[in-house]
């Protein structure tokens, strides 16, 4: 049966491009960085004002920790500042924040401020902003399966049971993953509910997104025609 929904109502992004973008600057990463925050903001909102409903982006990996010392602690200090620092603006928007990824792991400072932002943006109605921190797919699916045996050891797993045990299985699969900065991977991005995403790589680098990058992959993502695997 052929589907075509207007707009995505999960759409997950792959920011690439913060480092090349203070390059050409002679900034360094770390500005490229803040500048990607701002674009952040400006996609979220678009994307609210679209009616997505949920949107993912990939922060930080589970492989970003090869980075520098210091672009790691800075990320991880901007998270600290930022999320704190932008509950207003979460807040005008209606926008509720959750996370996905190994948030356990993370540093004690950076745990509790991804576990206040939860609380003081859960009665918020509107999109869904998912950041995805310390983030990754095969990672997820391992944690899901280690979940699932502490609770029942005695049976095969499923594929129903792997969706239930993921890190936010109320959130419904992403529908289509975009990347800037013209790389073409999924770079360990939501490896098991990507089964069925539409991909799409736009060139321009993270932190030049604005509102009229959220309009293109809604008007890219309505000419897709979604058959699931099934016929038309
Ligand atoms: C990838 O570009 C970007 C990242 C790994 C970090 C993304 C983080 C932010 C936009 C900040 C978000 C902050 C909050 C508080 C939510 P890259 O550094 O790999 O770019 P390059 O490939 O050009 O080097």
């Amino acid at each position: 049966m052929e589907e075509r929904p207007v707009v995505p109502t999960h759409l997950g992004i792959i920011m690439d491009g913060n480092g090349r973008w203070a390059q050409k600057r002679s900034l360094p990463r770390t500005a490229g960085h803040l500048e990607g925050l701002k674009a952040l903001k400006k996609v979220i909102k678009e994307a609210s004002n679209q009616g997505i409903g949920f949107v993912t982006f990939y922060v930080f990996s589970t492989e970003n920790w090869k980075r520098s010392k210091q672009e790691v602690s800075y990320l991880m200090g901007l998270l600290v500042s930022k999320l704190h620092g932008e509950l207003a603006f979460y807040n005008k928007y209606n926008i509720r924040i959750l996370f996905r990824g190994d948030i356990a792991t993370l540093p004690k400072e950076v745990a509790t401020v991804i576990n206040n932002t939860i609380s003081a943006t859960a009665a918020n109605t509107g999109i869904t902003c998912i950041l995805a921190i310390n983030y990754g797919g095969q990672d997820e699916i391992c944690r899901a399966v280690n979940r699932f045996l502490e609770e029942k050891p005695e049976r095969n797993i499923t594929c129903k049971d792997i969706c239930s045990h993921l890190d936010l299985p109320e959130v419904p699969p992403v529908d289509m993953i975009v990347r800037s900065a013209n790389e073409r991977r999924l770079s360990n991005f939501l490896l098991w509910d990507s089964a069925y995403a539409e991909l799409e790589f736009y060139e321009k680098l993270w932190p030049d997104w604005n509102f009229e990058d959220v309009q293109r992959i809604c008007t890219d993502f309505a000419k897709r025609v979604r058959k699931f695997g099934g016929v038309q």
